[in-house]
């Protein structure tokens, strides 16, 4: 099988990282197809963890090649930084990390923006990461970004950092009154940041492509989930570019054809950060618990993620949205103890009950869930590695999901390990 996608089917955060650590044991390259570093990737081996921001989860593997796309926005201060990070704690990056020459920059000025937009809004504030992940996406779009490969060549470089800052300090200055930016102090800390990654930059659609033709794998990674997709999800409420599988295509370069799977990773319960609509959201005891339970803490931000039950609706959304072959449900183990758990069958929107997931927030906003109650199980599931071993109620949990999705749950995550894995289906094989 060459590419296999792995896309979060909610709000982020599902455990990608977790699940992308594990397979790309069998992949020979994984790549990022957008977002930035506003996305937090946690995998934990032997109890050391690691948190990745924008270099793919298959960087704590020997050897495997690891890309970041043309549709992902980079800050090249924070590569360098994580790339330091992982220098230190042993890992070598070596010749394993290939970034497109085509992926957009965040720019100094894009967290400026970010910031001054994001207070101005007050309550409706989007509560972004602050990584300026939405105004480099503006500015490629209005195709005024600045790219990997523009870094590269100074000319070219202070050329369109010039009309950038042109345009942006003058926005800067009339609609938010914010001080400008210094076009030789910017070019000066990039084109540094450029000696120490050009030999980074190359052409990774093209090298990509190679592999998937010579048959070898590759594992494709998602960032935040199906419910933050610019288009898909619960807009505007959203990240700023297409987290959905539809996103990988047109950010590596690759052709639908190449892909053979799409495995959506879907928490056992709900979480989200920042604003937004939340139809299953528990603002009570039962949230506090699973937020301590599942340390749900931004692997970003650290800011405490809102928790919630399952919610069948928007996953089912999410299977139709990216055509999900099969699923992966993580975190099986913060359910255990429970009485009964709840999971949202439908909504309930302006007194009418509807199984269709709203294309908006102001109408998610008015959605009620309709739940249904499903029996919990005392024993505890944490480490579990074979179906078998798991209580009866959980493995009823989980095909419960699977048929209300009408998709296999191809693997079954039971804590933050890579060894605490149930593996029903090899998607590589
Ligand atoms: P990602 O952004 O989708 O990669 O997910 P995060 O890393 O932001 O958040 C998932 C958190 O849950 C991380 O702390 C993981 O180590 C942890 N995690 C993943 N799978 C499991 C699991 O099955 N059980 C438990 N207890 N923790 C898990
Ligand atoms: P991973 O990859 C959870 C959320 C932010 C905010 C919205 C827009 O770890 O799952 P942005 O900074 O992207 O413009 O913020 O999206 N958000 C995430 N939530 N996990 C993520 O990434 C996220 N990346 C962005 O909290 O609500
Ligand atoms: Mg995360």
């Amino acid at each position: 099988m060459p590419a296999l996608i792995v896309a979060g089917a909610q709000w982020g955060d599902e455990g990608k990282g977790k699940l992308v650590d594990y397979l790309a044991m069998q992949a020979h390259a994984v790549a990022r197809y957008q977002g930035g570093h506003n996305a937090g990737h946690t995998v934990v081996i032997n109890n050391e963890k690691f948190i990745l921001h924008l270099i793919p989860s298959g960087i704590l593997h020997e050897g495997k090649l690891c890309v970041i796309g043309n549709g992902v926005v980079i800050d090249p201060e924070c590569l360098i930084e994580e790339m330091d990070a992982l220098l230190n704690r042993g890992i070598n990056i070596g010749e394993n990390l290939l970034i497109s020459e085509n992926a957009h920059l965040i720019m100094p000025y894009h967290m400026a923006l970010e910031s001054a937009s994001e207070s101005r809004m007050g309550k409706k504030a989007i509560g972004t990461t602050g990584r300026g992940i939405g105004p480099a996406y503006m500015d490629k779009m209005a195709r005024c970004g600045i790219r990997m490969s523009d870094i590269l060549n100074a000319a070219l470089f202070r050329e369109r950092l010039r009309a950038a800052l042109e345009k942006t300090n003058r926005l800067l200055d009339v609609l938010y009154g914010a001080p400008a930016f210094d076009l030789e102090e910017v070019f000066d800390k990039y084109t540094g940041f450029a000696e120490r990654l050009k030999k980074h930059v190359g052409n990774a659609g093209f090298i990509l492509n190679k592999a998937l033709r010579e048959g070898k794998n590759v594992l494709i990674e998602g960032a935040q989930g199906t419910l933050l997709d610019i288009d898909h999800g619960s807009y505007p409420y959203v990240t700023s570019s297409n987290a959905s599988a539809g996103g990988a295509c047109t950010g590596l370069g690759i052709g639908p054809t190449m892909i053979k799977g799409v495995m959506g990773v879907v928490k056992a319960y709900t979480t989200r950060v920042g604003g937004g609509p939340f139809p299953t959201e528990l603002e009570d005891k039962q949230g506090e618990y699973l937020r301590e339970k599942g340390g749900e803490y931004g692997a970003t931000t650290g800011r405490p993620r809102r928790c919630g039950w399952l919610d069948i609706v928007a996953l089912d959304h999410a299977v139709r949205v990216n055509g999900l072959s099969g699923f992966a449900l993580t975190k099986l183990d913060i359910l255990d103890g429970l009485d009964t758990i709840k999971v949202c069958t439908a909504y309930r929107l302006d007194g009418v009950v509807t199984r269709e997931f709203p294309p908006d927030a102001s109408t998610l906003e008015r959605c009620e869930p309709v739940y249904e109650e499903l029996k919990g199980w005392k024993e505890s599931t944490s480490g579990v590695k074979k179906l078998g071993d798991l209580p009866a109620n959980a493995r009823k949990y989980i095909e419960w999901i699977e048929d209300r999705l009408g998709i296999g749950a191809d693997m079954i995550s039971t804590g933050q390990r890579r060894d605490e894995l149930i593996v029903n289906k090899e998607n590589f094989h």
